[in-house]
């Protein structure tokens, strides 16, 4: 836990506003189930020591499925990796389940994936972000 949340914190993105405590009390927490992608065989993580390239939370609610936080780390964004982890963790885990999350509003990466496996942008908490901005609320599968 303590390598994802320091590699986290350094590697992400700069836009990525989960401070460490915060995420460690996330990844402790006895309803959060954690999915990581790890690299198999690679040597170009090196400097990071780590073979960690992703990972997503899932806090199961009773009525719906909470997503509080996913990231992949910088060097390997945009290799389809976060689409193909959070896939199969939903076809292992949550087919039919109701996915809740929410999304800073300038965070266009995250709301581009969303959508593009499903969700659906359903309401807005404006200010909702220390820098004023808004959190979008996204679903999927809801009835
Ligand atoms: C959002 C994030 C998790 C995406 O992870 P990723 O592994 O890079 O995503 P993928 O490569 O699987 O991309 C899947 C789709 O997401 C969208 N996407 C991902 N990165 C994007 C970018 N930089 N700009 C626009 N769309 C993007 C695209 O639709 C992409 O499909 P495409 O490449 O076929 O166009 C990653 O950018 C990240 O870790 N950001 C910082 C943490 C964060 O913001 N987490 C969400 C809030 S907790």
């Amino acid at each position: 836990m303590a390598e994802l949340c320091i590699l986290t914190e350094a590697q992400c993105s700069p836009a990525f506003n989960w401070p460490t405590e915060k995420l460690k009390n996330q990844l402790r927490a006895l309803t959060t189930k954690t999915f990581i992608a790890e690299a198999v065989g690679s040597k170009d993580l090196e400097p990071l020591h780590s073979r960690i390239l992703a990972f997503i939370c899932f806090v199961d609610l009773g009525p719906a499925v909470e997503i509080p936080v996913l990231a992949t780390f910088l060097a390997v964004q945009r290799q389809g990796i976060m689409r193909e982890l959070l896939l199969q963790a939903i076809a292992m885990h949550y087919q039919d389940r109701e996915l809740w999350l929410e999304v800073h509003e300038n965070n266009q990466a995250a709301r581009n994936l969303y959508r593009t496996l499903g969700f659906v942008e359903s309401g807005r908490r404006n200010k909702y972000y220390p820098d004023g901005s808004a959190a979008i609320l996204c679903n999927r599968n809801s009835t």
